[in-house]
C-alpha cells in the first residue's frame, strides 16, 4: 500500500521586511489594504489619515509591531514631510506609499453649478495632498536608494467624463497625469509607480454620502459594472494593490489598473 504522503504548502510572504505608508489608511479601501500589507509580512504599515481616533483603533487591531498611526493631513506638505521622514527615521527606509487619501465632491458639482470654493478644497486634498505624497515618498525612496513602490488611487472617473461631480472627475484625471509623469522620472531609480483605480463601491465614504447602508450602496453600483454576480470590495481593491506593490509585478510601471468589472459608461 503506498504510503500517503503530506505535502506543506507554503505561500512566500509577498512585502515580507517591507516599510508601508498608507495615506487614507484609517478607513475603507486604505484599511483594507493597511489589513493586507500586515498579513502579508509588511515589518511595519504607518496609517497616516486625519480621524485619529479611528485610525489608532485600527493600528491597533492590526498589532502595535507591525502597524502604528500618524496624524497627517495630506494637503499640508509639512505634514506629508514629517511623515515620511519620521517613518524612514523609525523604520530606516520607505519601500511602499499607498498615497490614497481623497475625497468626493461636496455638492453636484455640474460644470454651470460649479463650486470653485469646493473645487479648490477638493483639489488640495485629491491633487495637491496626492502630489506631495508621491514627491515626499519619492525624495526618501532615492535618498535611500531604495527601488520602491508608489500606488495613488485613481478611479474610473480618472478616465471617463460624468454627468456630475466634474471636479471630483477633473482631480482623478490629475492623479493619472501626476502617476505617468513620476513614474517617467523615476524609472532610473528602479521607483515603479501605478494607480489602482475602482468603480463605484460601498466604503464608510460612499455610504455616508448616499446617506445609505453598505449593502443599499453596493445595490446602487451595480449598474455601473457590466460583471454579474461579484460585487466589489475593499478587500478587492485592496488585492490589486498589493499586486502592484509586490514583485508580482516587477515590470509594471505607469500603468492604471481598473477594478472595474468592466464600467459601464453610460448608464
Ligand atoms: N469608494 C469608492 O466608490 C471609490 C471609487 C473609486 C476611487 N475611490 C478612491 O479611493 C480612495 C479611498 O476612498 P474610500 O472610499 O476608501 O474612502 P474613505 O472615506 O472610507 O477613506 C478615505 C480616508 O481618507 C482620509 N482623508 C480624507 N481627507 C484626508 C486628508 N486631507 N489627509 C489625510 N487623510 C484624509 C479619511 O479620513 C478617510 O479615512 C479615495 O482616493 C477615493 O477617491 C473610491
Amino acid at each position: 500500500m503506498a504510503e500517503s504522503t503530506s505535502t506543506t504548502t507554503t505561500t512566500a510572504l509577498r512585502l515580507k521586511d517591507k516599510v508601508a505608508i498608507v495615506t487614507g489608511g484609517a478607513s475603507g479601501i486604505g484599511e483594507a489594504t493597511a489589513r493586507l500589507f500586515a498579513e502579508e509580512g509588511a515589518r511595519m504599515v504607518v496609517i497616516a489619515d486625519i480621524q485619529d481616533e479611528l485610525g489608532k483603533e485600527v493600528a491597533a487591531s492590526i498589532g502595535g509591531d507591525r502597524c502604528s498611526y500618524f496624524h497627517c493631513d495630506v494637503t499640508d506638505e509639512d505634514e506629508v514631510q514629517s511623515l515620511v521622514q519620521s517613518t524612514v527615521k523609525a523604520y530606516r527606509q520607505l519601500d511602499i506609499m499607498f498615497s490614497n487619501a481623497g475625497i468626493l465632491s461636496l455638492s453636484h458639482q455640474t460644470v454651470p453649478e460649479l463650486n470653485l470654493s469646493q473645487l479648490d478644497r477638493l483639489f488640495a486634498v485629491n491633487v495637491r495632498g496626492m502630489a506631495a505624497c508621491v514627491k515626499q515618498a519619492a525624495r526618501a525612496m532615492v535618498e535611500g536608494r531604495v527601488r520602491g513602490n508608489i500606488v495613488c488611487s485613481g478611479s474610473v472617473g480618472g478616465s471617463h467624463g460624468a454627468l456630475a461631480s466634474t471636479d471630483y472627475i477633473m482631480s482623478k484625471h490629475a492623479v493619472l497625469g501626476l502617476m505617468r509623469s513620476a513614474s517617467m522620472q523615476l524609472a532610473e531609480h528602479g521607483i515603479r509607480v501605478n494607480c489602482v483605480s475602482p468603480n463605484g463601491l460601498a466604503t464608510p465614504l460612499t455610504c455616508k454620502l448616499k446617506g445609505m447602508r453598505e449593502e443599499e450602496v453596493q445595490e446602487v453600483y451595480k449598474k455601473f459594472a457590466r460583471l454579474q454576480g461579484v460585487v466589489l470590495t475593499p478587500k478587492q481593491v485592496a488585492n490589486a494593490v498589493l499586486f502592484l506593490v509586490s514583485d508580482d509585478s516587477a515590470f509594471v510601471t505607469g500603468h492604471d489598473l481598473m477594478v472595474d468589472g468592466g464600467f459601464v459608461h453610460n448608464h
